[in-house]
């Protein structure tokens, strides 16, 4: 063999010894892909370890830890509202795992580890809300919105954008908000009502957002952080707190039961929960959450959940397997196979 050709075998042979000297990490990642990704770049950064990252919405995940069970391939399932997290503790489908770094988080975070027997925990808050686009909004000359039940009002036809609950931890948390502030019924109407005015029931939970942004949808329903990454971009929005009080989401992350890579998902986990990892969103502009580790720096931007109507959201009610299957036969049975 001439010496060109051995070395292009010997550098193909050993390639991929070397990218996995620190061994692979499987990541399902359920928070927006533009942070996805540098939060990748950082975690190899710091440990060599290569990532293989999916990004899906908090319930397909969900959904597909299930259907992995007996075979498991993702390692850890970081973001995502913590209700999915919640009940994939619940079914035994996510490990249990005691972080040292448990002590340098906000109370939130830890209640949300306790309430799942220590199988999830807290990494990010963030309240509910919707945006609308100030520009087609006054050329259509319509009175700004404030409430939830101004989104059931005639004149908004066909210009709301929301995710389906199914797929979206984001429209998941809004049905059960809704069900929270109005009672069932009541809110069962009103989805009711506003589903006449729903342009499009998005897979992932932030896209209306983006919808709202451009003009696509006058407005969108998503958590107001995502609202304020499109603000920042310089898109002409509006964020709404609705008048009648919201919900919010601790976004979670889970170890995968019978993870193939055990000991580099503790050390996404750990490192998920320092100051560095919780700063590399903020830093890249691409996450306004509130970051679970106390001395990670808030954004300026984001939504101050002390100056929000917040509900006394009921986590372990509807964290739980059951009503999250009891809500969402109902909302595919009376809402979404409605005609328009
Ligand atoms: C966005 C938000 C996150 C939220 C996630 C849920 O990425 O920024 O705070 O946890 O949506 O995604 P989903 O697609 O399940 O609604």
């Amino acid at each position: 063999m001439k010496f060109r050709a051995w070395l292009g075998a010997a550098v193909l042979l050993a390639s991929p010894l070397a990218a996995s000297a620190q061994g692979e990490l499987v990541l399902y990642c359920t928070v927006q892909e533009e942070w996805c990704r540098p939060m990748v770049a950082a975690f190899e950064k710091a440990t060599g370890i290569k990532v293989l990252m999916t990004r899906k919405s908090s319930g397909e995940f969900y959904a597909q830890l299930k259907a992995e069970a007996a075979n498991p391939k993702g390692d850890v399932w970081w973001g995502g509202t913590g209700d999915p997290h919640l009940q994939a503790a619940e079914e035994g489908l996510t490990e249990p795992y005691k972080s040292p770094k448990m002590a340098e988080l906000q109370d939130w975070a830890v209640k949300q580890w306790e309430a799942s027997k220590g199988r999830t925990v807290g990494i990010y808050a963030g309240a509910l809300g919707y945006s609308f686009n100030t520009t087609e909004l006054a050329k259509r000359k319509l009175p700004e919105p404030k409430c939830w039940a101004d989104l059931a009002k005639p004149e908004f036809k066909d210009d709301i954008q929301v995710a389906n609950p199914n797929s979206s931890g984001t429209s998941y948390t809004m049905l059960a908000t809704l069900v929270q502030i109005m009672g069932e019924q009541k809110a069962f109407d009103f989805m009711k009502a506003m589903h006449k005015n729903v342009n499009q029931y998005t897979k992932s939970g932030a896209a209306p957002a983006r919808a709202a942004a451009t003009g696509e949808s006058l407005i969108g329903i998503t958590f107001q952080h995502d609202a304020v990454t499109q603000a920042v971009g310089g898109a002409p929005v509006k964020i709404v707190s609705p008048c009648e009080g919201t919900g919010y989401e601790i976004g979670s992350m889970s170890i995968v039961k019978g993870a193939k890579n055990m000991d580099n998902a503790k050390k996404w986990y750990d490192w998920a929960l320092s100051v560095e990892a919780q700063a590399v969103g903020s830093g890249a502009k691409v996450s306004y959450q509130v970051p679970s580790n106390k001395a990670a720096p808030v954004p300026a931007q984001a939504p101050k959940l002390t100056e929000v109507k917040l509900i006394n959201y009921d986590f372990v009610k509807y964290g739980s397997s059951a009503e999250r299957k009891r809500l969402l036969t109902k909302w595919d049975e009376e809402i979404s196979k409605l005609p328009k």
